[in-house]
């Protein structure tokens, strides 16, 4: 089955979707293999883990990124996989801080088996991950994405901060997504583009393409959360607010309300934001959602500026492809 990224962008070229289908397959391959265990009990948890597909963004990116799908060194398709891998425990990790009860369209690890088991598989998947890239010898890959992660970790702390605190405040929302999304993908592409051979400024100029890619990325996840239907998404709305996550929409509606909605829907989060429906509505008409949308248009708008910098080709366009498979997004 093709990832969801691929069916999701518009490619001026079959072959190049043939060609990153290809490079994605074996990517399954390597993840599956590097993950598999001789222990059952392992074992069945990582089918769990490696059955619930997601959109296979990164390592599409890290592939493009390197710049020759299809023919993509051993190197780069490890490092996707690797990539794929750290996003995925962090996923596992995620569910439990947040309570998560479905993803990808199935139910979570720990709502399946307890947060004992998903924290662990967790921390099983992402130290592979790390071994895997000390194994190759891939070190400067291997500083570059334990760097990353180490500020993946950072941005969830600094959101349960804003979360206790019920601070609204977009500046540090921005800070949060930057940490917490954004720079995963810019890595992903800065190493990708490394692993390619790129010269420095190619390597520059993807990685600034993936830091505003990952802010759209998120700013589209958190509208999501107020406005896709829960099927279509694989995982149910409103959870951010019933976990007092106080996202984009939401900031740029209190940013807009007049005084007396604004102390209406004060009022309404201050009962823990039992009321979600009907803040849902309040936001969306206070135009919270389109202000959201619009910045993460912006956002998708520098990363194809960004884009711009590198020469015309095939793998320039699909980039450029993705940032409207983002920006546009339903699941
Ligand atoms: C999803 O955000 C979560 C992330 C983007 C990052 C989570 C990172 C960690 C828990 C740290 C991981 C650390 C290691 C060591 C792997 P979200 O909750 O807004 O999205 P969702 O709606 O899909 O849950
Ligand atoms: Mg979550």
């Amino acid at each position: 089955m093709r990832p969801a990224f691929l069916k999701g962008i518009k490619l001026e070229r079959r072959e190049l979707a043939d060609l990153l289908a290809a490079d994605l397959a074996k990517v399954e391959s390597v993840m599956a293999r590097s993950l598999c265990s001789e222990i059952p009990y392992i074992q069945a948890l990582n089918e769990a883990v490696l059955d619930a597909q997601g959109k296979r963004l990164r390592p599409a990116l890290l592939v493009l990124a390197a710049g020759r799908p299809g023919d993509s060194g051993e190197d780069v398709l490890l490092c996707a996989a690797v990539v794929e891998m750290i996003h995925a425990a962090s996923l596992l990790h995620d569910d439990v801080v947040d309570r998560g009860q479905r993803r990808r369209g199935r139910p979570t690890l720990n709502a399946e088996h307890g947060d004992g088991p998903a924290i662990l598989m967790g921390d099983y998947v992402y130290t592979r991950a790390l071994t895997l890239l000390v194994d190759a010898g891939l070190m400067e890959v291997f500083g570059l994405l334990a760097r990353a992660v180490h500020r993946l970790s950072v941005g969830e702390l600094l959101q349960l901060e804003l979360k206790q605190r019920r601070l609204l405040d977009e500046d540090a929302y921005r800070r949060v997504i930057y940490e917490k999304t954004a720079r995963l993908i810019e890595a992903t592409c800065r190493a990708g583009s490394m692993l390619g051979g790129r010269p420095a400024a190619e390597v520059e100029i993807l990685a600034a393409f993936g830091r505003e890619l990952g802010m759209a990325f998120q700013i589209v996840d958190d509208m999501l959360d107020y406005d896709a239907d829960a099927l279509r998404l694989g995982k149910p709305v409103g959870r951010d607010l019933a976990e007092g996550k106080q996202t984009l929409p939401l900031l740029k509606a209190w940013a807009a309300a007049p005084a007396a909605q604004r102390a209406r829907l004060a009022e309404m989060l201050g009962d823990g934001g039992g009321n979600r429906l009907a803040i849902i509505e309040l936001v969306r008409e206070l135009g919270g959602l389109e202000a959201a949308h619009g910045e993460a248009v912006r956002y998708g708008e520098r990363s194809r500026q960004a884009l711009a910098g590198l020469p015309a080709s095939p793998v320039r366009a699909a980039l450029d492809a993705s940032i409207d498979f983002v920006v546009a997004r339903r699941f």
